[in-house]
């Protein structure tokens, strides 16, 4: 995904950490090569998890319409195409493959804010597929940037 290779080092630990997590699922798209040019993970989110606990603190005080977001989800943790391959579909198709069939009721993620640039392909996609806010603005632990959480309930609506 042309990260720099420090950020693969440095992000290896906690993938491998992540795929043993209860629920983990993954989906990849290869091209006809067999070359990986596309990928999406996730797994069953809960207490006593990092990205749980940070968007607990965002969510407090703001009432049960919001705190059900919280309980039995998927956490949509990664999703990624190639740069050359992306404004295909692919990132919609592994994002269906991946929630298809999901035994939670609801997905949630974040994705970075896009402040005052037009949305990103990113935040089109999510869109597109019926994903609402559920906080905006969010800052993780540990990173200065603004994030948005956003969630929907399961299964996606099929495809237009
Ligand atoms: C976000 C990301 C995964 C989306 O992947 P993608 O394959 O480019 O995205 P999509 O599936 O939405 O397809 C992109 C475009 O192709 C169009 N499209 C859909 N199906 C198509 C098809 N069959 N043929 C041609 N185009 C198609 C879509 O309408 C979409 O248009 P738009 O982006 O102008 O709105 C990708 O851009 C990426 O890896 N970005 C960097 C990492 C990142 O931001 N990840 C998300 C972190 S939260």
């Amino acid at each position: 995904m042309r990260y720099p290779t420090s950020t693969a080092r440095h992000r290896r630990t906690l993938w491998l950490d992540h795929s043993r997590r209860p629920g983990w699922r993954g989906a990849a798209w290869l091209d006809s090569a067999g070359t990986l040019i596309g990928i999406a993970y996730g797994y069953t989110g809960g207490p006593g998890q990092w990205w749980f606990e940070e968007v607990r603190r965002g969510l407090a005080g703001r009432g049960p319409d919001v705190q059900f977001w919280l309980q039995d989800y998927f956490e949509l943790t990664e999703l990624h195409v190639r740069p050359d391959a992306q404004g295909h579909g692919l990132g919609e198709g592994l994002l269906r493959t991946l929630l298809d069939g999901s035994p939670q009721p609801r997905v949630l993620l974040s994705t970075p804010e896009y402040g005052t640039q037009p949305p990103g392909r990113a935040w089109r996609l999510y869109r597109r597929t019926g994903f609402r806010d559920v906080l905006r603005n969010h800052r993780f632990t540990g990173d200065s940037r603004p994030f948005a959480v956003l969630g929907r309930e399961l299964p996606l609506a099929p495809a237009q």
